[in-house]
């Protein structure tokens, strides 16, 4: 946050923290940082990357008790020292020998809150040649972003259980919504439409507040108050339930949505399908001032584990946005060139493969991340 003139980013060295994580995180991490490193020869942008081996592996290995959170699985020191980075980029998340939880909740969504990373960006976007499950539906009808509340909601642990294991047994888990939380990802979202401008130049706010009438209330007139300062933005509203109809039925109708966490975490999975699969979406853990993090949305995929069979692309997408999103908060328009040209390889990729499926590219993982870094030196 100390370097602030253009004219000293000429020189400036970024800094990338690496998590591959489990599973088939560390191979298509791998191919993601093949195609920084020709992106980065290409344009010009100097760089440096420094691996961090949290997974479940090191988990167990320190013994950690795969049945229940027994140590860190990341530590405070962990985090103070990624605070020194520019940016995160990571793998994948999930170990099936550690119970489900244990790692999401211990790295994931611990760094998304010790970070402060209050938005979840997800650009949902059909590649060309990418089947579409929707019948008739291609590329130019299913493009549009998710901006998703990524530090309150039923995510922040609050609430308990009680009794638990008798007929009595009680749990309560708290729907933590503030209005700080709601304003901030709202703005965003507007901001993030201005930015786009796409000639649709609409914010949907999707919640449930015909049910959730107290969480909803606060974001609802968070929306409304807010979408006052945008008057060239049209404001509209979805009840989620709605939204998953819509989104199958007319996905050409989205421009920019905001979500609270968890309608956020379900939708973009629905997202992820209508787009071609957990093999190309990709996602940003933002936070817009600090320290943001990068991943492929696809898990950890332990079938499929070192087979050299994995879709790299989202993984590769995630490289796009690290660039875009870390240029366009650090005003370097150079980094921001460097994604969209990552994206625009990426487009150039996805009609030579057979399918987006693990195992049915008709290439292996090394060879789609190689296709790409060709098309990222061949595209302009
Ligand atoms: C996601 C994931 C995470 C979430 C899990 C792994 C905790 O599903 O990024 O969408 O629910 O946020
Ligand atoms: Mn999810």
């Amino acid at each position: 946050m100390a370097k602030k003139k253009a004219s000293s980013r000429a020189g400036q060295t970024y800094r990338i923290a690496v998590i591959p994580g489990d599973g088939t995180g560390p191979e298509v991490v791998r191919e993601g940082l093949k195609v920084l490193e020709t992106v980065a020869e290409t344009v010009g942008i100097r760089y440096e990357t420094t691996e961090f081996d949290f997974s479940g592996a090191r988990y167990l290995a320190r013994g950690g008790d795969p049945a229940m959170p027994s140590i860190p699985v990341i530590t405070e020191e962990d985090i103070a020292r990624l605070k020194t980075f520019d940016a995160i980029y990571l793998g994948a998340v999930g170990d099936p020998k550690v119970a489900p939880g244990i790692l999401e909740k211990g790295l994931l969504l611990r760094l998304r809150f010790e970070l402060d990373q209050y938005i979840n960006l997800r650009p949902v976007r059909l590649y060309p040649n990418v089947p579409c499950p929707l019948v008739g539906k291609g590329p130019k009808d299913v493009d549009f972003i998710v901006v998703r509340e990524n530090t309150e909601g039923i995510y922040t642990g609050m609430g308990g259980v009680q009794y638990q294991g008798t007929p009595q047994e009680v749990s309560t888990q708290i729907n933590c919504t503030t209005r700080f939380g709601a304003e901030r990802a709202i703005r965003y979202a507007f901001e993030f439409c201005r930015r786009r401008n796409n000639p649709k130049r609409m914010v949907t706010l999707v919640h449930k507040t015909n049910v959730l009438t107290f969480a909803g209330g606060t974001w609802f007139r968070a929306f409304q108050e807010i979408g006052q300062e945008y008057p060239d933005i049209k404001k509209d509203y979805n009840h989620v339930d709605a939204c998953c109809m819509w989104f199958v039925k007319n996905p050409e109708y989205y421009d920019v949505i905001v979500t609270d966490n968890i309608f956020g975490d379900i939708i973009t999975d629905l997202a992820a399908i209508i787009q071609g699969g957990l093999g190309v979406a990709a996602g940003g853990n933002l936070n817009p001032g600090g320290l943001s993090m990068f991943e492929p949305m696809g898990g950890s995929a332990p079938k499929y584990t070192g087979q050299n069979v994995i879709n790299p692309i989202a993984a590769i997408a995630a490289v796009g946005m690290l660039l875009r999103e870390t240029g366009t908060h650090r005003g370097d328009k150079k980094l921001v060139d460097a994604g969209d040209r990552v994206e625009r390889a990426i487009l150039a990729t996805t009609p030579k493969m057979k399918s987006q499926a693990a195992g049915r590219m008709g290439y292996s993982t090394t060879e789609v991340g190689d296709l790409v870094a060709e098309a990222v030196r061949k595209t302009a």
